[in-house]
């Protein structure tokens, strides 16, 4: 039997590719350092993994998490809207997610018919092109230059394809480019939303991530509400990608819509993440605190080692990447095979993330000190 025109529709998944090389080079026992997924390399912060282990205790949490969320995890998030970004939403207007890709995939289905178009960042995370795909979504590719501080150009988009626009995904501090937005950018696009009704899904799985200047919310924008949702992540800002939680922000309508999907789809995030995550998020800013330093001054050791090597590197003010920019007589892909042939380090190539990637490759800063210094020498000596 044949897979669906659905299935075979979904562009590869490039990084299967380099997975199995990844393992082959392990299996032949070399000493391969990974920059390549960005999954953090500490465990979840003990005072995280304690509220985790103490929720799995009460045997409330053992049944099937209800609805949207649980009214801990609710009141939680409305709380910490507030006092991370002086933004006062409702309960209504909040749901857990089974981590951010949860929503960024579903939200298509429930807005997008087939033939709609959604704006899609390039390069970009790859949920974006795969939910609009699902939907039977038409994705129009919005591209992010250097030139442009890795913004999309929203004047160069034509008016027939705002006009056809249902959807547009954001996702700032950006991966992999860590470009950083403002609140003028976000007014431009709410003011765009509502001129042409397109919902904004801004993906703010960074939120945490920065290294000196906060991140803004899309909704300290006046009336932004009614144009937009914002999805969260515990993934990153509490060393948490196993747990799989997440949680969106955004208009009753947006909320309810995603929320008829996922009722349809999955049983709700599991009631004792929820139940720690509503406590996570009231007491442990010092635990996001120690992590964003950290990023900080990993991406300070390869910005510096690397830039020194004669690479070019872009600052960054956020996120676990740098974003690297190779010579031109590569793809990414022969770049990213040159580097694990001959450094022994596994990088993801920017075409991963898009066509407008391909001339880049990201690293993550998933190691300590001593193996970015060691991964800094051995990228020091390739000839490229
Ligand atoms: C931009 C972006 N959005 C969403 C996600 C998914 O995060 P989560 O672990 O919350 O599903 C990632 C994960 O790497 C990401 O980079």
């Amino acid at each position: 039997m044949d897979f669906s025109n659905r299935v075979k529709s979904l562009p590869p998944y490039i990084f299967i590719e380099i997975d199995k090389k990844k393992k082959a080079a392990l299996a032949a026992g070399r000493d391969i350092i990974n920059l390549g997924i960005g999954d953090p390399d500490k465990q979840t912060p003990k005072r995280v993994l304690e509220a985790i282990k103490k929720a799995t205790d009460n045997p409330k949490n053992h049944c099937y998490p209800i609805g949207r969320g649980m009214k801990v995890f609710k009141t939680a998030i409305v709380a910490w809207m507030k006092k991370r970004f002086a933004v006062e939403v409702t309960e209504d207007e909040v749901m857990a997610l089974i981590g951010a890709k949860d929503g960024i995939t579903h939200l298509p289905l429930a807005f997008v018919n087939p033939g709609d178009i959604v704006l899609i960042p390039d390069p970009g995370y790859p949920g974006y092109m795969a939910g609009t795909i699902m939907a039977g979504g038409t994705a129009f590719i919005m591209p992010l230059r250097k030139e442009n501080k890795f913004m999309p150009d929203l004047d160069a988009i034509p008016e027939a394809v705002y006009k056809n626009t249902k959807m547009m995904f954001l996702n700032y501090p950006n991966n992999p480019t860590s470009a950083m937005a403002d609140l003028k950018f976000f007014e431009k696009v709410v003011k765009l939303a509502e001129k042409y009704d397109f919902l904004i899904v801004q993906d703010n799985a960074y939120s945490e991530t920065y290294f000196d200047k906060p991140p803004v919310s899309i909704f300290q924008v006046p009336g932004a509400i009614k144009h937009a949702i914002e999805i969260f992540s515990m993934s990153k800002t509490y060393n948490m990608t196993g747990w799989r939680v997440g949680y969106a922000v955004g208009g009753e309508k947006f909320i309810n819509g995603l929320g008829t999907i996922k009722e349809n789809m999955d049983s709700g995030t599991v009631s004792a993440l929820q139940e720690a995550s509503a406590w996570v998020l009231e007491n442990c800013d010092e635990e996001a605190g120690q992590i964003r330093e950290l990023y900080k001054s990993r991406a300070e050791i390869f910005y510096k080692g690397l830039t020194a090597a004669g690479f070019d590197v872009l600052k960054s003010e956020g996120t676990l990447y740098l974003w690297i920019k190779i010579p031109d007589k590569y793809t990414s892909m022969e770049f990213v095979s040159r580097v694990l042939e001959e450094a022994d380090i596994v990088i993801t190539p920017g075409i991963g993330f898009g066509k407008n990637g391909d001339k880049y490759v990201r690293i993550a800063l998933t190691v300590d000190e001593p193996v970015a210094l060691k991964a800094i020498e051995r990228l020091k000596k390739l000839k490229i």
